[in-house]
């Protein structure tokens, strides 16, 4: 069965879907509120890096993807209506759902009209948000989920760096929706995808999102913590010893391992918010998370720990050279990058002299954080010839074995790369 899919909020995972319902012969209309980036999507351009998923928009633009400025008219004509729209961290670290019920305002006066649709949160949110928030809201406007519509969640897994595979090649389809009509639809809907369908509650679905993403966060958080232990000890190696622990073979050769190494902390859009909003949706119940408290104090504590690395190398008046700006390698996505912290701590400290480097995000760095102290450098050899003393922050596959190249000049090891 072909369906007709309404997406709102065309980011990372917005493009990612409707992209992917495209390529399994849905029809596909997308809406944001960002008209510079509609325009861009229109002409057949992502807005951000993301291998595979370049191609797939020029396959599907304007002809199985369609883009509208009209979000009522999209909806009208859909079955589903995805909301793939941004929950960032509110004031106390809960997620902001502002941008969901303004999405929904767009379109609810169309739900009246007789026609069965499901609405589904994609957006990652804590749990029992659908159930205590969204449904509620709806209700509020007059509209309750039963023979007009249903509402589920379907949190999504995919990597930035591997959008456009991990979504073709999902390894589990979760959806929390907890009427037959809804669930019939979507099990219908995801039938062409090659990944086992797990309907659950509601609560549940939103609960196995922040199961994947605390548990990340935690690895990396107790890594972290025991590479802080094994610098005041001493004379540990500690890349070294990570490495040998992963050869363990209970890890059975698992991507999972890459978690629990150190560095200087997770960034991104959405380790940090998503460990914050289910500490403080766990506080709003009534239960303090211990762990997930010293899991974020940890994170944020690993700027400063890698910034009084440099300060012991280095001295204010020289010229520090920042290799990489991204959160990851492999993406040039800057949201809650490791390097701005890094460098404000560094400026706060009094250094003044800074150049970068990154394969790909030199730009969207600048667009985002606009450090004046800040000139970028468009090759590693120059970065390397230019600067005094290096840090390295992101782990891109080409600054490997760089320090070898240039033996005299001081590098620090952010991320235990070299
Ligand atoms: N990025 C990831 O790796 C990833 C992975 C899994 C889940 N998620 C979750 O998915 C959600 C979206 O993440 P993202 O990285 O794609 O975000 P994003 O910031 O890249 O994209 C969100 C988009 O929503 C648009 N938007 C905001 N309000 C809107 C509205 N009222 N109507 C229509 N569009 C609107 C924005 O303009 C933006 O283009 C978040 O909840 C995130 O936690 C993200």
């Amino acid at each position: 069965m072909k369906y007709s899919v309404s997406v709102f909020g065309l980011g990372f995972v917005g493009i990612t879907t409707a992209l992917a319902f495209a390529e399994k012969n849905h029809t596909v209309y997308g809406f944001d509120v960002d008209t510079k980036r509609t325009s861009l999507l229109k002409a057949g351009q992502l807005p951000f890096l993301e291998q595979g998923l370049d191609q797939a928009l020029v396959r599907h633009i304007n002809n199985k993807f369609m883009i509208t400025d009209n979000a009522e008219d999209a909806v009208k004509n859909s079955d589903f209506v995805f909301l793939c729209v941004g929950t960032p961290s509110g004031e106390r670290g809960e997620a902001d759902l502002s941008y969901i019920f303004s999405a929904i305002e767009k379109f609810a006066s169309v739900l009246h009209d007789g026609k069965h649709r499901v609405i589904v949160i994609k957006s990652t949110v804590p749990p029992s948000t659908t159930s205590e928030r969204v449904i509620p809201h709806l209700k509020k406007m007059g509209l309750s989920p039963g023979d007009m519509f249903s509402v589920a969640n379907n949190p999504e897994f995919l990597r930035e760096g591997k959008c456009w595979d991990d979504a073709m090649h999902a390894d589990r389809i979760v959806c929390g929706v907890e009427d037959r009509k809804g669930e019939d639809m979507l099990r219908s809907l995801y039938s062409d995808f090659d990944a086992p369908f797990f309907n659950v509650s509601l609560n549940t679905g939103e609960y196995i999102k922040y199961l994947s993403n605390t548990l990340l966060a935690t690895m990396i958080s107790y890594s972290n913590e025991m590479s802080k232990i094994a610098d005041v000890i001493g004379d540990i190696q500690i890349k070294e010893a990570f490495e040998i622990l992963h050869m363990d073979r209970r890890w059975g050769g698992s991507n999972m391992a890459s978690y629990v190494f150190p560095g200087c902390g997770y960034g991104g859009y959405c380790l940090p918010k998503d460990t914050q909003a289910m500490y403080a949706a766990s506080v709003s119940k009534g239960y303090e998370p211990m762990i997930l408290k010293d899991v974020i104090t940890i994170n944020e504590s690993m700027p400063q720990f890698m910034a009084n690395k440099v300060m012991h190398v280095v001295n204010p008046s020289e010229t520090l050279g920042i290799l990489g700006l991204s959160f990851k390698p492999g993406s040039d996505d800057v949201r809650d990058s490791s390097s701005a912290k890094i460098i404000k701590l560094l400026l706060a400290a009094g250094y003044r002299n800074f150049i970068a480097y990154d394969p790909v995000a030199n730009e969207a760095f600048d667009g985002q954080y606009h450090f004046s102290e800040l000139e970028y450098c468009e090759s590693l050899q120059s970065i390397c010839e230019k600067s005094d003393a290096l840090v390295l922050i992101t782990a891109w596959q080409e600054f490997a074995g760089i320090d070898k190249k240039y033996p005299d000049k001081p590098f620090i090891d952010c991320r235990y790369f070299l």
